[in-house]
């Protein structure tokens, strides 16, 4: 059977075959400046780590890092990557639903440019996984979207709209099943009760392109937080 997951995958892989730095060379300007205030060797896990642009700029500053994603192109070019660097990763070839972490939990969570590509009930099943991944102390580090996404205008009238359920969103699926998920203004914390708010910005983003795909740019929401207990 294929998995929920496997329309995208098989876009990813071929897409990260194509271009290894689809979503850029450089890593999220919120993991290089909150890193320092990382417990030394912290624990870290990247979900949805793709070819690990964030993983590895974590490794390289000495922190442990294991990273997950489905696409097996993304961790091959990652794994080959972090040989070269000599800053050895750990990879799990998954979605965070099948995940099973080999430790309790981790100092940092790094969650970048994943939640847009979920529907309501997957964001909580992931609220889960983090909550139950972290501990008093851990970092949260997420890029996400917000209604201000030039795209949501349009999405919003030739989409069709799925139920919230309860999260401050707006969530479309299109005819071949992707999904685009956007927070409403200013919301997002919300979904983390019982977290510190350290750092959370909304703005619309930098233009840039994948690959070779139309230049685009994003109502762009960064969030950083420090779980409280
Ligand atoms: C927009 S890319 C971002 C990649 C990377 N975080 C970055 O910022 O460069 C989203 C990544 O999430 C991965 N992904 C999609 N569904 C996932 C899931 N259910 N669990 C974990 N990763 C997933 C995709 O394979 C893809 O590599």
């Amino acid at each position: 059977m294929r998995s929920r997951y496997a329309w995208q995958m098989e876009d990813y892989d071929l897409a990260y075959r194509k271009s290894p730095d689809l979503f850029g060379e450089c890593a999220e300007e919120i993991l290089l400046d909150f890193e320092p205030r990382f417990p030394r060797h912290a624990l870290m896990l990247d979900i949805g780590c793709g070819t690990g642009r964030n993983s590895l700029a974590a490794a390289a500053r000495a922190h442990r890092v294991l990273g997950i994603d489905p696409s097996a192109q993304a961790l091959e070019i990652l794994q080959a990557r972090s040989e070269a660097s000599g800053h050895l990763i750990e990879t799990h070839q998954c979605s965070f639903d099948e995940f099973h972490p080999p430790v309790q939990s981790f100092d940092v969570i790094c969650i970048f440019g994943l939640l847009q590509m979920l529907d309501p009930a997957g964001i909580l099943r992931l609220l889960g996984k983090i909550d139950s991944w972290s501990h008093a102390g851990s970092f949260l580090l997420l890029v996400a979207w917000n209604t201000g996404d030039p795209k949501f205008g349009h999405l919003s009238e030739c989409r069709q709209e799925i139920p919230s359920r309860g999260l401050p969103l707006r969530s479309f699926r299109s005819s071949d099943g992707a999904i685009r998920s956007f927070f409403l203004p200013g919301r997002l914390p919300e979904i983390f009760p019982g977290w510190e708010n350290i750092h959370h910005e909304e703005k619309l983003g930098p233009w840039h392109r994948h690959g070779d795909s139309e230049p685009e740019r994003h109502g762009r929401i960064e969030y950083v937080a420090r779980r409280e207990k």
